[in-house]
């Protein structure tokens, strides 16, 4: 149960609509609209919105004036979706075939590449510094993905310290910049938005250890294959990382979580001067839940 705001709760409402919506996509390429669409359809957890909504309210903003920022936000997160299912040649996500699995690879290539244009179009309208903003976390996740399977391919062996950093660019990027985007865009004091970026850093990190951690039980929960992140493809995970430097399994998964839990208490930390700390920890609480991860155990 998410405790978000009624005017979030209705923000929300309405990137869902817009994600969905086909009114101002005008395709000639009907495979194109197919393979844009194939996951555009099935809504995922949302967190990115919810938390351009968070960062909004945290700092008394109205999140009704940053829809389409969100849904931008969103689209910019399902390209990069697409684009890391091609590169991790996964077959599965959100519950169904991924894009280029069902369309093939040049259509999932085209159809990030059509995310992305409408991003920067939507996000366009908040200004110069909110479009450099979101064009730097989209370096970044280029940067930290091509990190990513460079380790893959090379076979190198991770550590604590290259598996964070990789974290940091690949995920943390667009999360931190989803919390602080509104106040950005604002141009809101370096005290408050850099306090916000350090506390969506925090998190994202929290958020890709959570889910390799559900990845290495080997749930289907997040609606991809599990365990394809195992030893066998050599692919980044935090537990397989843990397991390198000598922790058996089990120790592997408990450190892990010790990880996420802490890095979520250093974000509330850094936001605790803000008014609204309760509120924000309510709605961090509901998706980085110790106790809900534990169930996969
Ligand atoms: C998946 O992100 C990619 C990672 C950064 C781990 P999400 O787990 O937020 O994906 P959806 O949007 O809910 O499908
Ligand atoms: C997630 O990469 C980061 C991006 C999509 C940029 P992963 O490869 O770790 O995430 P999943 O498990 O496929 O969602
Ligand atoms: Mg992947
Ligand atoms: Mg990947």
């Amino acid at each position: 149960m998410l405790h978000i705001s009624e005017n979030s709760m209705v923000a929300l409402q309405e990137v869902k609509s817009d994600l969905s919506g086909k009114f101002y996509w005008k395709f000639s390429s009907p495979n194109l609209e197919r393979s844009t669409f194939h996951l555009l359809n099935i809504n995922g957890k949302l967190l990115r919105p919810t938390l351009v909504f968070v960062g909004a309210e945290s700092v008394g903003l109205n999140s009704l004036k940053f829809v389409n920022l969100a849904t931008a936000i969103e689209y910019l997160h399902i390209s990069s979706l697409i684009h890391d299912d091609i590169i991790d040649k996964d077959d599965m996500r959100r519950g169904i075939e991924t894009v280029h699995k069902k369309y093939g690879i040049e259509n999932a290539i085209l159809a990030g590449d059509a995310l992305i244009a409408r991003a920067v179009s939507l996000s366009s309208v908040y200004g110069e510094n909110v479009v450099k903003k979101i064009a730097e976390a989209a370096f970044q996740m280029c940067d930290g993905e091509s990190m990513d399977f460079c380790t893959q391919r090379r076979n190198v062996e991770m550590n604590l310290d290259n598996y964070l950093e990789i974290a940091r660019k690949k995920t943390a990027s667009l999360i931190s910049t989803s919390i602080s985007i509104a106040a950005i865009s604002e141009k809101m004091d370096e005290n408050i938005t850099g306090r916000l970026a350090r506390a969506g850093e925090m998190l994202g990190i929290a958020f890709q250890v959570r889910d390799d951690v559900i990845n290495s039980i080997g749930s289907f929960e997040l609606g991809k294959r599990p365990g394809n992140d195992d030893k066998k493809f050599n692919r980044p995970n935090i537990v397989s990382v843990m397991e390198n430097g000598g922790e058996s399994k089990k120790d592997a998964i408990e450190k892990s979580i010790n990880l996420m839990s802490s890095n979520v208490r250093n974000a509330i930390q850094e936001l605790s001067e803000f008014e609204k700390i309760n509120y924000i920890k309510k709605i961090i609480a509901a998706y980085f839940s110790e106790e809900d991860l534990r169930k996969y155990l």
